[in-house]
């Protein structure tokens, strides 16, 4: 469904992406990991259409993603639609966890009543009901990477990309994010990209598993397959192997 070709992006002479080639099958979770700053959310974003390229394709169900965002807000498009959920939670911080979560379905002229019944519906289901009317600043850190994800799922996208979903979190409340995940996945048939550094998210969540190092994926295959460790890459990632090339630091 979603087909990374190529793709570099630099900043300012700095290659950081320097040739990704990925492919995410529809309605699966595939996993990206990394080590810090190695280039995932980069990723993430140039699939997002936030950052552009300086090389290379991206294609979504057949189309290039300038065609894929241009026809879908065309009317009579194809309606698919991508939500990415930042890192933090990405929250307007004047905003109320309602306004948060009802911003897009605004932008897209919904009605209001319509809005309502959809706000309450997703917070329901992120386990958040009755917080509609704090601030982000009054929540903790996974209430507010909750109200993100309620903000995805409303839009009913086809398509989530999670960015770290379980970065900064306890192993109690990523262990709870990653079920939300699932249930999320399950529940509406998403096609998902997670970026984590969280081998437990990552075993618990991913279909497949891409190793991402250098600006290349090095590493793609089942989950099973990763954490077999017959591979040397998947190895080296898994033990935190300090000697190999991967892994400096994974957290
Ligand atoms: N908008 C930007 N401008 C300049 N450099 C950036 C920008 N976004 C990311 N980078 C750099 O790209 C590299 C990869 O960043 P990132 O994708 O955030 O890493 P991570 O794998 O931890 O998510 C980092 O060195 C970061 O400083
Ligand atoms: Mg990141």
């Amino acid at each position: 469904m979603i087909r990374v070709r190529d793709v570099r992006v630099s900043f300012n002479g700095r290659a950081v992406l320097q040739g990704v080639n990925l492919d995410v099958p529809h309605g699966k979770r595939t996993v990206v990991l990394g080590k810090n700053g190695c280039g995932k959310s980069v990723l993430l974003k140039a699939i997002s259409g936030l950052i552009p390229l300086s090389g290379g394709s991206i294609w979504i169900n057949d189309l290039s993603l300038e065609d894929f965002f241009r026809q879908r807000e065309h009317p009579g498009g194809s309606g698919i639609m991508l939500a990415y959920v930042f890192q933090k939670g990405g929250l307007f911080d004047s905003m109320n966890v309602f306004d948060n979560v009802a911003f897009g379905l605004r932008r897209m002229k919904m009605n209001e009543e319509s809005v309502h019944r959809t706000v309450i519906g997703a917070l329901a289901s992120v386990g958040l009901a009755g917080s509609e009317y704090k601030l982000p600043s009054e929540l903790s850190g996974g209430m507010q990477k909750r109200v993100g994800l309620a903000r995805a799922i409303c839009l009913n996208p086809e398509i989530i990309l999670y960015d770290d979903p379980a970065a900064g979190l306890d192993p109690i409340l990523s262990d709870a994010i990653a079920d939300l995940i699932l249930e999320i996945t399950g529940k509406y048939a998403t096609t998902s990209i997670v970026v984590t550094h969280d081998l437990n998210v990552a075993r618990k969540i991913a279909d497949f598993v891409a190793l991402l190092h250098d600006g290349v994926i090095v590493y793609h295959d089942t989950v099973d397959a990763f954490f077999s460790r017959t591979n040397e890459f998947s190895r080296q990632f898994i033990e935190g192997d300090t000697e190999g090339p991967i892994v400096e630091q994974a957290m």
